[in-house]
């Protein structure tokens, strides 16, 4: 059984993987998407895009990290896969996801999925361009539209050398709204031999036993999960495994926003810092009570240090009893 932690694109960086992966549970994560478009990128794009390029394509603890690409020229996407592979990317993920419109007027991401012929060449090109060590991986919605192509462009991206299909159980026209459709992916999870991947709305372990069983799918990808319960994987993985599990508390989660600010700290201005702690802060606070006290607290503050105050403060009564 393996969890994914997913992309999102200005939310979990290179130090969100960081923080996230190091609390464990984790068999991989992926990158923000890497636009391609009419050029092969400089080296220097996808060192900033995935720093753990300098570290074997791997997290300070070890979990390997994907690149994820995204066009719809397959010329490109195959030379830029490879740079990424030169590089040192472990694995290239390509994304048919992105409901963007930008994204979508270049022809990338979720609009792809109109056209499973399309589909199956952007993945062949990069499956042929990279070294048959390398994983090539795939990340998609149910549809554009609607549901009607999901099978076919599943079994194209398969046909064409995917080692694993990771199904966000949403068309781009549903966005993020309805919950996802997890039983969707079982008509998908029967007609492939890959490892199929859900994702969407994992938010708990009782989630992803629903998920489970509602698509058949025991692999699954982690998003706003990941962030608003950072010990969502451990936990699934000791349930797994018939230990003793529970979720993160909260003295454990300012332990580990606290470790995000000293990381970022020095290397970005003070009030980037402070942005990136309120945006995690105002996801968790929805389902933490002790979050939603620091966010009310720290809302205001623009001073790096005083949030770190009101974190350190908060873990240590909670210690304190
Ligand atoms: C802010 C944001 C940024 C995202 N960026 C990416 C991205 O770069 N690449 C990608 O494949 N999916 C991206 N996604 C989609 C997520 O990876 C995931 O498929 C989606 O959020 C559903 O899963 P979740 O409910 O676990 O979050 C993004 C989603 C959000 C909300």
């Amino acid at each position: 059984m393996k969890i994914i932690l997913a992309p999102m694109e200005g939310v979990i960086d290179h130090h969100m993987r960081h923080a996230l992966a190091s609390v464990g549970g984790y068999d991989a994560c992926v990158t923000e998407f890497l636009r391609i478009t009419d050029q092969r990128l400089p080296e220097r794009v996808f060192k900033r895009m995935s720093p753990e390029l300098a570290h074997s394509g791997q997290t300070a603890t070890g979990v390997p990290v994907i690149l994820q690409l995204l066009g719809g020229d397959a010329e490109m996407m195959a030379m830029n896969a490879q740079q990424a592979v030169h590089l040192g990317a472990p694995a290239i993920d390509i994304n048919f996801g992105c409901p963007s419109r930008f994204v979508t007027r270049k022809m990338g991401g979720s609009v792809l999925l109109r056209e499973p012929e399309r589909v199956h060449a952007i993945v062949a090109a990069v499956r042929k361009a990279v070294d048959a060590s390398i994983p090539v991986t795939a990340k998609m919605r149910l549809g554009y539209e609607d549901d009607s192509l999901a099978l076919d462009n599943a079994l194209a991206i398969q046909s064409a050398g995917a080692a694993a299909l990771t199904v966000h159980a949403r068309t781009k026209v549903e966005g993020y709204g309805p919950p996802a459709r997890w039983e969707a992916l079982a008509p998908l999870r029967e007609a492939l031999t890959i490892p199929l991947i859900a994702n969407g709305d994992i938010r708990s372990l009782d989630d992803y036993q629903r998920c489970v069983a509602a698509s058949g799918c025991e692999d699954v990808m982690l998003g706003r999960g990941a962030l608003i319960n950072p010990g969502l994987a451990r936990q699934i993985k000791q349930h797994h495994h018939g230990e003793v599990s529970a979720p993160m508390d909260w003295s454990d989660i300012s332990a580990l926003i606290l470790a995000l600010c000293e990381q970022m700290q020095g290397q970005y201005p003070q009030r980037t810092v402070v942005m990136r702690i309120k945006q995690w802060l105002g996801m968790l606070r929805k389902h933490h009570a002790e979050g939603q006290r620091v966010f009310d607290e720290v809302r205001q503050m623009r001073v790096l240090a005083d949030i770190k105050a009101v974190l350190g403060l908060r873990q240590y009564s909670i210690n304190q009893g």
